[in-house]
């Protein structure tokens, strides 16, 4: 029986969420692990569900930018444009806090991330509980990130209340990430809301701040860490592996568009956008990497995407799974 129940009773979830318990739930990018922002000993109860390590700051979420003013000391013009385009929706603002947010949302940093999700059941839910909620993605620290209830309970199950189901989200990779710097942002993790997008809305180059790729190095964002977001399968990114040298056992391959010439008879295979779209890629990826994860291959080589719009949140993705080392 599961100890974590599946449900569609919003207003028993947001009940939850006030009394100091963890609800995943659905948003428009993947579904989060939610506790009351202003509840300390439930937002520990976060970290310790994922197996997350207190360094790594969690994203605040609002029904409503009216409540940013609750939250946060300042609002920079910058902000307030992005707010106004992208809210509800998949962008995350880090902005100075107000002392009402615990260290341990923000990792001890003087600044939140804070997002409005555009999703139909967070927005409800959100609007329900009355609260502020903090809530990273629903999976176990550095695992897939979870697009479907079915998703959250494979990893979660037995360690948090409830899962609020509402179906699988239509973005399907997780919020972009920047923190105003003047007339710019600097963009601190790829995601649903693309550079172009923001540049284009701002009428500036975006800094793209230097990804990590190297465990030794100090991360800006600890969520852009080395080692992130990895199926349990070794992953391989192509051109980077020579076809010599493939491992001889069964193989899962994730594509973009087409088969891969190299996959052989009996391996796993799955292409994500046959027409080249690369939202509909987006709504699929972490789906497909879990089933290739759970095909019972070697190894998983990936074809990277074209390096523009989402496709460079998913090469990010894929280049942290990649650098993921297996015991
Ligand atoms: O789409 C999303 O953003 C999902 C849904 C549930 O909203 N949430 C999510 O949360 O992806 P999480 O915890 O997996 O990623 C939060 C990211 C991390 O990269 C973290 O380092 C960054 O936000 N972050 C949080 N607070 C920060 C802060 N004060 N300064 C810089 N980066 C911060
Ligand atoms: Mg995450």
């Amino acid at each position: 029986m599961s100890r974590s129940p599946i449900i569609s009773d919003i207003r028993l979830a947001a009940q939850a969420l006030r009394e100091g318990r963890l609800v995943a739930f659905p948003t428009e990018t993947v579904y989060g692990l939610g506790a009351d922002a202003i509840n300390e000993y439930a937002v520990a109860g976060v970290f310790a569900a994922k197996e997350r390590p207190e360094f790594d700051p969690l994203i605040v979420h609002l029904a409503d930018t009216i409540f940013l003013k609750q939250i946060v000391t300042e609002i920079p013009p910058v902000a307030a444009r992005l707010a106004e385009r992208f809210w509800p929706g998949p962008l995350t603002l880090v902005l100075p806090k107000q002392e009402k947010i615990p260290d341990l949302v923000t990792a001890g940093a003087p600044t939140v991330a804070v997002r409005v999700p555009d999703h139909p059941v967070a927005r409800e839910l959100l609007f329900e509980a009355g609260i502020p909620v903090a809530a990273p993605s629903a999976n176990r620290f550095g695992r897939l990130s979870p697009t479907t209830a079915a998703h959250v309970a494979e990893q979660l199950d037995g360690r948090i209340d409830w899962i609020l189901d509402g179906g699988p989200c239509r973005v399907g990779v997780e919020s972009t990430v920047v923190r105003p710097e003047g007339d710019t942002v600097e963009l601190l993790r790829h995601g649903g809301v693309t550079v172009e997008a923001l540049e284009e809305c701002l009428g500036v180059p975006v800094r793209v701040a230097t990804p990590v790729l190297d465990e030794r190095t100090p991360a800006v964002s600890p969520g852009t860490l080395a080692s992130h977001y990895a199926p349990l399968v070794p992953l391989q990114l192509l051109p980077m592996v020579a076809r010599e040298t493939l491992p001889t056992a069964r193989l899962g391959w994730l594509a973009f568009r087409h088969a891969p010439e190299w996959a052989r008879p009996g391996d796993a295979v799955e292409v994500l956008a046959p027409d080249g779209n690369l939202q509909a890629a987006t709504a699929v990826f972490f789906a497909a990497l879990r089933r290739l994860d759970a095909a019972g291959v070697s190894a998983i080589i990936a074809e990277p995407f074209p390096e523009t719009g989402l496709g460079r949140a998913l090469n990010d993705r894929l280049r942290r799974a990649a650098a993921t080392k297996h015991a």
